[in-house]
């Protein structure tokens, strides 16, 4: 008998079976079922798949007892804190950081591809007013595989590049073009000499003809520390593994469909609140919450198995300790307190939630610790972004990782359509 193998016997006939294992470079080994159904004849159920590893890949790792996150093998904590966004970018597509003359590159490039073609822009004057952002974003980015229909049938690296290039370049402005759409101001082209995540902030805030309106402090444009705060907001959301909106994506492009309407399928996935759409709810309910006083009362609703109500921005499929993301956001939190004005009744608010479900035995044994998105939202407040942006914002980031993995599916030669089974249980 092979040693790397699990067997299973069924106890109804005595029949034995044996998976082979793989063993990954990290992480736990993985039993190959793909044999199972022709071997047995019975499918295997895992509702959620909660134990089911969708592919294999090589562009992120976690380890959610650990509270670990690497993408291309470097932790998270030192891409966040001691480099860009666009350096975590094209780290994901290329497999390494890159060089001052490789980043410039890589830089002006997106700075020229960030405008989109004047009949998407015509499309937004469709959506109803008041339309939410990220139904507005999805829809346009579907639409923008009109405008490069000829993505489909790419098949070598340089076209895969540009490919990815070309969407991580346009998604803030049709963020942003979504955004003043539901508020009914008009669009605000992107500036070429501002960075990536300047650029952004200055999509949403600026007046027609690209002026910035004045703060109470007489000196208001963008500052640096906003700029910073944004990048690094969006390297924590970059890219994730396989969770439900990068599974979407794959299980998308599977079918042979176009990159752009898989990661308009991704954005889909990632607006409910158990996902990004988490950002946007977890302020909803510290506003709804008041105060300090009410959040005994909150904690208990949480806790009651009668009562829907959950804590928003707590808990994860994976991480079973802190997210490491969300440490580094709590620690950008305390950093840009005093010089962002973050709201203090929801910091206070949010540290007490914090507090109390860190020592209670509800939290702690179902091992429910803060997500990226408890903290994320305090500090887009104080950057003035408004709450529907929130998981726009985590799109931004995010799409670098859709598309990472859209090309490294497509790379794959042993892909097959993801087509999962059911245990039918009708008529
Ligand atoms: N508040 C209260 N109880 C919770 C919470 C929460 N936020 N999250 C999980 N639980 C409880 C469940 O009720 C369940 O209790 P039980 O065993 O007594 O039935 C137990 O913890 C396990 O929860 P599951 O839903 O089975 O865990 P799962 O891994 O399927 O879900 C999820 C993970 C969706 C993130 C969940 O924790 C949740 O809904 N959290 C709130 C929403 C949120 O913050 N989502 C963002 C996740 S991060 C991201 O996507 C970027």
């Amino acid at each position: 008998m092979k040693t790397n193998t699990v067997t299973m016997t069924d106890n109804r006939t005595g029949a034995m079976y044996e998976l082979d294992i793989l063993d990954g470079t990290r992480g736990p080994s993985v039993v190959d079922i793909s044999s199972f159904y022709t071997q047995t004849g019975m499918f295997t159920y895992d509702n959620g798949f909660t134990s089911t590893a969708n592919c294999k890949s090589e562009i992120t790792f976690i380890d959610g007892d650990k509270g670990e996150l690497r993408y291309r093998g470097i932790e998270i904590e030192e891409l966040a804190l001691n480099h860009s966004y666009l350096e975590t970018c094209y780290l994901l597509l290329n497999e390494k950081l890159p060089n001052k003359k490789e980043l410039l590159e890589f830089d002006l490039e997106l700075r020229h591809r960030s405008l989109v073609h004047e009949s998407l822009r015509h499309l937004f004057q469709a959506f109803p007013a008041g339309a939410h952002p990220m139904a507005t974003l999805s829809s346009a980015t579907a639409a923008l595989s009109t405008f490069y229909y000829d993505h489909l049938e790419i098949s070598h690296e340089a076209g895969y590049q540009e490919m990815a290039r070309r969407i991580i370049a346009k998604m803030p402005t049709v963020a942003a073009f979504a955004y003043r759409h539901s508020i009914g101001a008009p669009f605000i082209h992107p500036d070429i000499d501002r960075s990536f995540s300047e650029n952004f902030l200055y999509m949403l805030r600026a007046y027609p003809g690209g002026k910035m309106h004045v703060g109470p402090d007489g000196e208001y444009s963008i500052k640096d520390i906003e700029v910073k705060a944004l990048d690094t907001i969006f390297t924590l959301h970059a890219d994730h593994e396989q969770n439900a909106s990068t599974a979407t994506v794959r299980g998308v492009a599977s079918t042979g469909a176009h990159p752009y309407v898989a990661i308009s399928a991704g954005i889909s996935a990632l607006w409910g609140r158990a996902h990004g759409g988490a950002n946007e709810s977890v302020i909803a309910q510290l506003e709804m919450i008041g105060s300090v006083e009410n959040v005994d009362k909150f904690i208990a609703r949480a806790k009651d198995p009668d009562d829907e109500f959950r804590l928003m921005g707590f808990g994860h499929r994976v991480y079973k300790n802190f997210d490491p993301r969300a440490k580094v956001l709590k620690g950008l939190q305390e950093q840009l307190k005093d010089e962002l004005h973050l709201d203090s009744n929801l910091m206070r608010i949010a540290n007490k939630i914090e507090e109390i479900a860190l020592c209670d035995e509800y939290f702690i044994s179902r091992k429910l610790y803060p997500n990226i998105d408890f903290y994320s939202g305090v500090i887009l407040t104080a950057l003035g972004i408004p709450k529907s942006m929130f998981t726009p914002v985590f799109v931004i980031g995010r799409t670098v990782g859709w598309i990472t993995q859209w090309i490294e599916y497509k790379k794959d030669t042993q892909t097959k359509i993801a087509r999962p089974r059911q245990l039918y249980m009708g008529e």
